[in-house]
């Protein structure tokens, strides 16, 4: 079995290692959505050992914005900050992927200055036509072609967390009547419309999709339907399943307290795709970490927050492992 240190080969891009940088969101963009030299430092510094850092969520429309100072790629006058992050990024060795993402029906009106969108009509949220979904497939698309005209390594759709393509998976948001909503064949649709679009724009580049792969609600998806959708993201053309979770969030407070507490998902999906999978969830230990790729568990570890608070956290890893071989 790989350990955590070895390299890894996705579609000829070389990871040096195991370790993943998950998206996380900084707060380091300006007002209007642009690269800041301060967002290219933070990525550049955390980056030096890292396999695979992911630029935090950029939001591809104007709709799709959740708060202030959140990354965009919009607009093409855009391009010019990525393209120095993506040199940053690639000048201390490591690949650069970003995540594109649409907020849907949690972005506020305070922000976005109009209803918020998403899959049904709620309280504060107006339902999207068809023809609207067929249109921001066509944005995601749009904020592909500006990732890898800036020089990223691929991208990768927010598909969790309750952005607007979890929010179609869900039972718990999407009560559409539609194509797009009831059977969980329908629920997955719109995510899958966008996932084929993204992928004929990206040509051999990588597409990454972070999987909402349970809700934790007992009206809500659960790992038997990320399962499901892993295998049809999977044929669709998703080269990377990153397993996070759903409407629960990413530090989801029963089950905080585990260390490693979306593997079991990841582990669950592995079983069943030949893509690679990656694994997070309040992981600090490189020796866990290890663990997880020597177990076969995962193929590559996110580590966040602890990477966040320590930018070394790479190089200290690979330090501790060396010494303990
Ligand atoms: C400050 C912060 C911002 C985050 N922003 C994003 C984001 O932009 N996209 C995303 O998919 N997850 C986001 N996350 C979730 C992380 O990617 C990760 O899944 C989560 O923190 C659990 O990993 P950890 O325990 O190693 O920190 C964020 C988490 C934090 C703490």
């Amino acid at each position: 079995m790989p350990r955590l240190l070895d390299p890894l080969t996705i579609k000829g891009v070389n990871l040096r290692n195991r370790i993943v940088m998950p998206p996380m969101q900084s707060g380091r963009a300006s007002f209007k959505g642009e690269v800041t030299d301060k967002l290219v430092n933070f990525y550049v510094r955390r980056s030096v050992a890292l396999g695979l850092p992911i630029v935090e969520h950029a939001y591809v429309s104007a709709l799709g914005k959740i708060g202030p100072k959140q990354l965009g790629i919009y607009d093409d006058c855009l391009i010019s900050g990525f393209e120095k992050l993506a040199a940053g990024i690639h000048s201390v060795g490591a690949p650069a992927i970003v995540q594109i993402s649409h907020a849907g029906a949690v972005a506020t009106q305070k922000v976005i200055g109009v209803t918020p969108v998403g899959p049904s009509t709620r309280d504060k949220t107006r339902m999207l036509t068809v023809d609207e979904l067929y249109g921001l497939a066509e944005d995601f698309a749009l904020a592909t072609d500006r990732a890898i005209k800036a020089g990223f390594d691929g991208v990768e759709l927010h598909g969790a967390h309750g952005y607007l393509l979890n929010q179609f998976f869900t039972p718990l948001l999407n009560k559409r009547t539609d194509e797009f909503g009831g059977s969980l064949e329908n629920r997955m649709r719109f995510p899958l419309l966008v996932v084929d679009k993204v992928r004929r724009r990206l040509g051999n580049k990588l597409l990454l999709y972070r999987l909402g792969s349970d809700d934790l609600a007992p009206m809500g998806t659960h790992i038997e339907d990320a399962v499901e959708f892993a295998l049809n993201l999977e044929a669709t053309g998703v080269d990377v399943l990153d397993v996070s979770g759903g409407m629960c969030g990413s530090e989801p407070k029963q089950l905080s307290q585990v260390v490693g507490y979306f593997v079991p998902q990841a582990a669950a999906v592995k079983k069943v795709v030949n893509v690679p999978v990656i694994g997070v969830g309040g992981i600090k230990d490189p020796v866990f970490a290890d663990g997880l790729v020597r177990d076969g568990l995962v193929d590559l570890v996110a580590v966040g927050r602890a990477l966040w608070q320590d930018n070394e956290w790479a190089l200290k890893a690979a330090q501790t492992l060396a010494e303990s071989v």
